[in-house]
């Protein structure tokens, strides 16, 4: 089977983006990225891309009138790829409704909370302030509403009566790092797809995201 095409958008750290790098090169993912591209010219993820020979991309959102222009700079950019799946790892950006109705289907991202709980910033401090027992990340389709679309996986880590937003997020983290490659790994096999609407497994219609605890898949 062919490589899947890649391309991961990023605004910092990346660590996601390593965590799929490293799935790469462990064989667990039949993949290459062929493009990171960063809306920060600052985003640290850009030295990994590069360390690993990848091709960078930096069109900073402050350089154009307004969200649909640069969306459209990096439709420009991304088009010619031909990309399997975009994948969206740690990109600050909204995105515009024209730019997700293009990549329908082949348009990911994760976010640190189990979604629909906490959209948007500040998940961990959220999970705390609410006394949540539980707290997590979610990989999900991308919608038109931010941090919307079918979840396909979730971890759960549980809150502790000492964790800080900080200490929680380092542990959320270290899930994402193990749910982002799993799903990029289902989707690029075919086993999760997402048309129609109707997000499936194997074919049958997933009616809950796929939920990873204790290192196991359920
Ligand atoms: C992660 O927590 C991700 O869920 C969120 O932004 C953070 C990115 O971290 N969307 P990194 O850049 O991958 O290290």
């Amino acid at each position: 089977m062919d490589k899947a095409s890649l391309v991961v958008l990023i605004s910092g750290t990346g660590s996601n983006l390593q965590a799929i790098i490293d799935a790469i090169k462990n064989n667990e993912l039949n993949a290459e990225i062929s493009t990171v591209i960063s809306n920060q010219v600052s985003a640290a993820g850009l030295e990994r891309a590069t360390r690993e020979n990848i091709t960078t991309h930096v069109i900073e959102h402050k350089r154009y009138p307004n969200r649909e222009f640069f969306d459209q700079a990096l439709m420009q950019v991304i088009d010619p790829l031909k990309p399997d799946l975009v994948v969206l790892a740690g990109f600050m950006r909204i995105l515009s409704d024209n730019f997700v109705e293009h990549y329908r289907h082949r348009l990911i991202n994760i976010h640190p909370s189990l979604l629909p709980k906490y959209k948007g910033l500040n998940t961990h401090q959220k999970a705390i302030s609410n006394k949540d027992k539980v707290h997590g990340a979610s990989v999900h389709y991308v919608g038109t509403e931010l941090d919307s679309g079918p979840v396909v996986i979730q971890a759960e880590v549980p809150v502790l009566a000492t964790d800080t937003a900080e200490t929680l997020a380092k542990r959320v983290l270290k899930e994402e790092h193990k749910i982002y490659p799993l799903a990029i790994k289902l989707h690029i096999e075919g086993r999760v797809t997402f048309d129609d609407g109707q997000l499936k497994l194997d074919g049958q219609q997933l009616t809950r995201p796929l939920l990873w605890k204790n290192n196991q898949l359920s």
